[in-house]
This record gives structure tokens, C-alpha cells and sequence, in this order.
């Protein structure tokens, strides 16, 4: 089987390099000249976990170009993996996945199912098939196939390999049969995979719903730890104690600065988005929405609270990707508080194992960069926690005591235990926990 796969961000590259895997030849098409020879040089353009090793090893399947004709004339199956932006007014941007359709229409020389792995807004597959069908340059037919991608960033293939379940729209049988046959490897052991078939207007509504929920449950959650400041209650007891109802379960209860990354604020938006124009309001995402863009700037109620003038001050900003183990930076918390720091003029040193470079991108010389973690503390009057990285976690409760200048840490990630915290001489504030004050 032939299979080509359009786009090389973390859902394309990721799915190609996996179909390479378990025995399929992939050509990984992108308008990136530079991307491509950085990937025929086996290096990622991408910072995830196994990637390069599977690129290596799987070298023999994998063909890396920006020839889009050459790559879609034959296959078999096309997978669309582009992104699909937010636009301003919260839909999704489909420009992306619409040029690579022209591509296909322009190039393809014989019969080929088209599956659309990009999140796309319900319907979207019916139109993408007859855009395509109508833009054709030849008599050969395409049928096209919603595989919504269910893959986090940082284990992005082990997600692939060992997915929760895959799920394909298609009504048409030829397309059912193909795509069986391109899962096959997955659903058998080791990897055992679920496989779900269902109409294409379900399965991109899967991906919003699942994605959507999974946000609402961390919405939910911050709220209940915000208010667990007002109560004296620990948030951690209290999903601790949520968690053995088997129908809560213990995942995704982690109270914090709030959800980033490319996909529960995008989707969130999008569906809301969708639902207003459709006028069914899902007022739950409206509030979800809502929630989470408050929650980013929680930890400055009681930064203010204890500094009340922080023009001046020396800060120290630890984590600025949007979670562990990727250096991306979407709709990373840490933004939008070194922003707000920045406004209320702060001299602003920043630390991050792996996104340093992409953060500089945004800020340039307006705050300093610290790949030491000990120097991006030291001489600190306060430091905040914006992601939970191991580096992180293992530094010892009386290092900020000794290197800060006053040891105030505000932990956006709850990353300490507060029994550890206790004996430190330092202020500690974190979510949904009392306060520790040994300054006073
Ligand atoms: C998510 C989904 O998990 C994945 O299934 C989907 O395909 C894409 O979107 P990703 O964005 O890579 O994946 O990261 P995820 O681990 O889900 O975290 C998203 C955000 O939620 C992060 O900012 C993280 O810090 C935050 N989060 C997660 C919490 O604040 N609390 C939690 O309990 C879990």
C-alpha cells in the first residue's frame, strides 16, 4: 500500500513515521524546503519523544519531499495532516487543508481514498470531498475518510502505536475496506487498538466532543481548587477522594494555570463557535472557555496581594512550554503571565529545558533567557511555576531559600508536596492548597 501524508507537524510527521512502522511505504509531503532536508538528514523538525529513533529505523519506508505530485499520482491513500488554525473569530482555519485538496485534485492519477486527520468542523469531510471531486483533472474517483488524530504532544507515538482507539467516518465500502486494511497492524497484538467505523459527520464529532470534555474537566476542576482557596479545603484530598468513583476516574483533575497546547483551546473555540452559528449555543464550552482564560492569571491575585508595587522587582519564570516534554508554546500560560509581568515592569529571567529558543521568538530582548535553572532563581524577589518539568520538581524546597533574594515561589503546577514545603523558610502559594508562610 502507498501512502502519502501532507503536512509534517506533530500529526502528520507522527502518523507517517508510525505507518512506516508497521510496514507501509510513506512519502511525507510539506511546502517546508527547509523542514524536508532537515528530515532527510534524519533530524525532526519537531521536539517529541521516539521520533528520530523511528525515523531512523524505519529510514528504508519513509521518503521525505515537497514534490506533491509525484508523492500523490499513485497513492493509495492521502492523509491530510495540515493544521487548521484559529481564526480570529474562533473557527477554525480550513486554507490549509483546502491547498492540499488542490494538490490532490491537480495530481492524483488513479482512484485513492483521502482521509482528513486534521480537526475540521462537522461537515467538513462532505464538503472536501466534493471540492476535490469537482477540481479533478482526471476520470478517477476519491472518497473521502474522517480519521480524527487523538495524539498528545510528548508521547505523541506511544499515543499512535498504542491509541485508545482509532476512529474512521466512511460510509463507502471500498474506503472502509482500505482503511481496515492500512490499521490492520495496530489492531492486532502487541498494540490491540480499538477500531471504530462510523459515518463522517460522528467522527469529527468524536474529536471536538472528546477534546471539549477533556477540557471542560479541567475547567471544572480549577474552578473547584480556586474555590477550595476560599474554603480550607486541599484540592488535592479532594480529587484524591473523587477519584474512586470509577465513573470520575483520577485522570485530568490537576488543578493549574490552565490548559494550553494546540488543541483544547482551538477545539473548545471551534465548537463553540460552530454551535453559535448553528444557534445551539453550547454554553458549557462558552464557560470552559471562559474559565481557563481567567485561570492563567490566578497566581497574580496573591503575587499583588503580598508585593502590591512590582515595578522593579527581579522575577524568575520556570516552565514556559504549555506542559512537559514539548517545546511548543501555543497558548502556553507562561505567555500571556510574563506579558502581564512585563506590563507591570518587572526584569523578567526566564527557564525552560527546551523552548527557550521559541520563546525568544516572541519576547526578544524585552526579558532574559537562563538554560540554568539555579541562575534563572537566583537573586529572584518572587519566582512563579508555569509547567511541571522533572527539572523542576526535584529542586529541593531550601535551594530557593538560599539563592532567592526573598524566597516567595508561586507554583502555578503544584509541583511540591506541601509537608516538604513546611520545613523551608519560604512563602509557597500553589493551587487549591493553603498557603505556606515561614517569612512571617
Ligand atoms: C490534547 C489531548 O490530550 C489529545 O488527546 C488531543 O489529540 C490533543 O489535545 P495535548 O494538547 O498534547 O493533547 O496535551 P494534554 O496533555 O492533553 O494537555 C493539554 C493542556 O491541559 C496542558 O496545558 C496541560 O498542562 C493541561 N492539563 C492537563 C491540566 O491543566 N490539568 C490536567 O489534569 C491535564
Amino acid at each position: 500500500m502507498k501512502i502519502a501524508v501532507a503536512g509534517t507537524g506533530y500529526v502528520g510527521l507522527v502518523t507517517g513515521v508510525v505507518f512506516a512502522h508497521i510496514g507501509h511505504n510513506v512519502t511525507c509531503v510539506d511546502v517546508d524546503e527547509n523542514k524536508i532536508e532537515k528530515m532527510k538528514n534524519g533530524i525532526s523538525p519537531i521536539y517529541e519523544q521516539d521520533l528520530e529513533k523511528l525515523m531512523l529505523v524505519n529510514k528504508e519506508r519513509l521518503t521525505y519531499t515537497t514534490d506533491y505530485k509525484e508523492a500523490y499520482k499513485d497513492a493509495d491513500v492521502i492523509f491530510i495532516g495540515v493544521g487548521t488554525p484559529e481564526r480570529s473569530d474562533g473557527s477554525a482555519n480550513l486554507e490549509y487543508v483546502y491547498k492540499v485538496c488542490d494538490n490532490i485534485a491537480e495530481s492524483i492519477e488513479k482512484d485513492c481514498v483521502v482521509v482528513v486527520k486534521s480537526t475540521v468542523p462537522i461537515g467538513t469531510n462532505d464538503e472536501v470531498e466534493k471540492y476535490i471531486q469537482k477540481n479533478i483533472k482526471r476520470t478517477v474517483n476519491v472518497y473521502v475518510a474522517s480519521n480524527p488524530e487523538f495524539l498528545a504532544q510528548g508521547t505523541a507515538v506511544h499515543d499512535t502505536l498504542y491509541a485508545s482507539r482509532i476512529v474512521v467516518g466512511t460510509e463507502n465500502e471500498s474506503a472502509k475496506k482500505i482503511m481496515e486494511d492500512v490499521y490492520l497492524p495496530l489492531t492486532r497484538e502487541p498494540y490491540n487498538v480499538p477500531y471504530l467505523n462510523m459515518n463522517r459527520r460522528s467522527a469529527e464529532m468524536v474529536k471536538y466532543a472528546s477534546n471539549d470534555f477533556l477540557a471542560l474537566k479541567i475547567s471544572y476542576i480549577n474552578e473547584i481548587s480556586n474555590f477550595c482557596e476560599k474554603t480550607g479545603a486541599d484540592i488535592n484530598d479532594v480529587t484524591r477522594g473523587m477519584s474512586f468513583d470509577s465513573r470520575i476516574g483520577s485522570k485530568f483533575l490537576n488543578p493549574g494555570v490552565g490548559y494550553g497546547g494546540s488543541c483544547f483551546p482551538k477545539d473548545t473555540k471551534a465548537l463553540h463557535r460552530l454551535s453559535v452559528e448553528l444557534d445551539s449555543e453550547l454554553k458549557t464550552i462558552q464557560a470552559c472557555i471562559e474559565v481557563n482564560k481567567k485561570q492563567k492569571l490566578h497566581l497574580f491575585d496573591s503575587i499583588i496581594e503580598d508585593f502590591k508595587e512590582l515595578k522593579g522587582l527581579n522575577v524568575g519564570v520556570l516552565g514556559t512550554s504549555f506542559k512537559p516534554g514539548t517545546d511548543d508554546l501555543r497558548e502556553a500560560p507562561a505567555i500571556e503571565n510574563v506579558k502581564l509581568l512585563l506590563e507591570y515592569g518587572c526584569n523578567i529571567t526566564v527557564y525552560d529545558p527546551v523552548s527557550l529558543d521559541n520563546f525568544s521568538k516572541i519576547f526578544g530582548n524585552k526579558i532574559n533567557y537562563e538554560l540554568n535553572l539555579e541562575k534563572c532563581i537566583s537573586n529572584k524577589d518572587f519566582v512563579m511555576i508555569m509547567t511541571e518539568w522533572d527539572q523542576i520538581k526535584n529542586i529541593k524546597p531550601e535551594v530557593y531559600d538560599s539563592l532567592m533574594k526573598t524566597p516567595y515561589i508561586y507554583d502555578g503546577r503544584n509541583c511540591y508536596d506541601l509537608i516538604e514545603m513546611k520545613s523551608a523558610h519560604v512563602k509557597y502559594v500553589s493551587m487549591g492548597r493553603n498557603i505556606i508562610d515561614n517569612l512571617k
